[in-house]
């Protein structure tokens, strides 16, 4: 498909990414217990939405279209209808055309696609946003509406925790497959909570990580599935968080960038994108993620780019085997290999291709729709210097992102392109 309208990314914010393991998520044993409550979906949309607008300087007015990935919203908070709660977020965005967009946890990467689209068709400036609160209720009710981006009629029985099942089946799989060691996958663990550590935004930036408590089993990790073939295989330590948190970034044209008083320098320009969808109703190949392939393949196809130009990367580790998974279908490992490459450091901030810097989905967290849109700002950030303790300290001229809905079945990829 060819485009003659070029799109940047401006600037953006994230709230903090919070839940249980975050020292200011309120339960049962915080002293606010009772007192306070957690931000909820308002809240945290309008944080994220002052956050952008502060970041960039836009004119609320000057907004052409804005777009919200959530997925959970009826459930988790009993409130659908969030284009019109985004159109509430600030009161020069009432009138304007305002959606939500929903693909599971590619929600957030459907709603930045709909921004794109929107700039090429010609508007100027679209304002993305994802955002997600899980925590109302406990992790075992929430699987159950999570299972909801599995084939609930087909998978909801494989365990009550579906999707950690899910990643468990394809962990045995993989390791089966490659001879991969349950210490080998650890590694992805410890490389997520030590980058979270070093982000003030992360769920877990005060919960420390090392490979003796992620490669095991263990009294600090258990394995928590009913399902007693795939236990085993899923500890806590390889899950993504229950996060609540919201993402917002502005997308602007040529002259959506002028009217900012930004030059091409401070942007970074979108310079290539892929979305595949697969069936819901069947699967594949359980050590590999062919959809997320396909869509990183469309994104390097149409940046014009491959594997061996990528700097930077922000993939979709719902869980750890899924980082691995993510580094073969983008082309940085062979099949197999992507354990290896971790175990050596090469996807560490001071690697050759860092990639989650922030701490991913395990680390930094996983407020589903967020997480879609907390990718690119992410590559954004760090090609712009302003990831603090967590800054990549080299030049980074291309990033790639992979924002996964399902079990590899809608899969969102960006090749992002630095202008400084
Ligand atoms: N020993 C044994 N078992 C233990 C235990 C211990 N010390 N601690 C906890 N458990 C078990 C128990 O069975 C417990 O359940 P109950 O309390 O109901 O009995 C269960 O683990 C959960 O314990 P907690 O509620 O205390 O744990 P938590 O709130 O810290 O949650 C987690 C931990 C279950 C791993 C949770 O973080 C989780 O579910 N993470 C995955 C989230 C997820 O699946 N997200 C979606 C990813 S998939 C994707 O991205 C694609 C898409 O489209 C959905």
């Amino acid at each position: 498909m060819s485009h003659t309208r070029r799109t940047f990314i401006a600037g953006g914010a994230h709230t903090p990414f919070i839940g249980k393991g975050h020292p200011d998520f309120i339960w049962k044993r915080h002293p606010d217990f009772g007192v306070k409550e957690n931000p909820d979906i308002e809240s945290l949309l309008k944080a994220a939405v002052d956050g952008a607008l502060a970041d960039t300087g836009v004119d609320p007015a000057a907004i052409d279209r804005l777009y919200l990935g959530n997925f959970l919203g009826e459930l988790f908070s009993n409130q659908g209808h969030l284009g019109a709660a985004l159109a509430g977020s600030h009161p020069a965005f009432a009138g304007k055309p305002a959606a939500r967009l929903e693909g599971a946890c590619a929600s957030g990467g459907l709603a930045f696609l709909a921004g794109v689209d929107a700039i090429r068709a010609g508007a100027d400036a679209v304002l993305v946003t994802g955002v997600e609160v899980q925590t109302t209720q406990s992790a075992r009710v929430g699987a159950d509406y999570l299972a909801r981006a599995a084939h609930y009629r087909r998978q909801r029985s494989i365990d009550e925790f579906t999707f950690p099942a899910l990643f468990a089946q394809r962990t045995k799989a993989y390791r089966e497959a490659f001879g991969v060691s349950e210490e080998d996958i650890g590694h992805v663990s410890v490389k997520a909570y030590t980058n979270a550590n070093k982000n003030p935004l992360a769920h877990m930036k005060a919960r420390q990580m090392s490979i003796d408590v992620a490669g095991s089993e263990n009294d600090r990790n258990p394995c928590f599935l009913a399902n007693e073939e795939l236990k085993p295989f899923i500890k806590m330590s390889d899950c993504s968080q229950v996060s609540d948190g919201a993402s917002a970034l502005l997308l602007v044209s040529e002259a959506g960038l002028a009217a900012l008083g930004r030059v091409e320098a401070d942007a970074v320009e979108v310079a290539g994108t892929g979305h595949a969808v697969a069936s819901l109703y069947t699967d594949g190949d359980p050590t590999r993620l062919t959809t997320t392939q396909s869509a990183v393949e469309q994104a390097y196809a149409s940046a014009a780019i491959t594997a061996a130009d990528v700097d930077v990367a922000e993939v979709h580790d719902c869980f750890t085997v899924t980082e691995l998974m993510m580094l073969e279908a983008l082309g940085l490992a062979k099949p197999g290999e992507g354990a290896a490459l971790t175990r050596d450091g090469a996807t560490a901030i001071d690697g050759a291709v860092p990639v989650n810097t922030g701490g991913g989905l395990v680390g930094f967290g996983h407020p589903v729709g967020a997480t879609g849109v907390k990718q690119p700002l992410e590559i954004f950030r760090q090609m712009k210097g302003r990831c603090g303790d967590y800054q990549v300290n080299k030049a980074m001229n291309w990033g790639i992102t992979a924002n996964m809905g399902g079990d590899d079945k809608t899969v969102v990829s960006l090749a992002i392109r630095n202008l400084g």
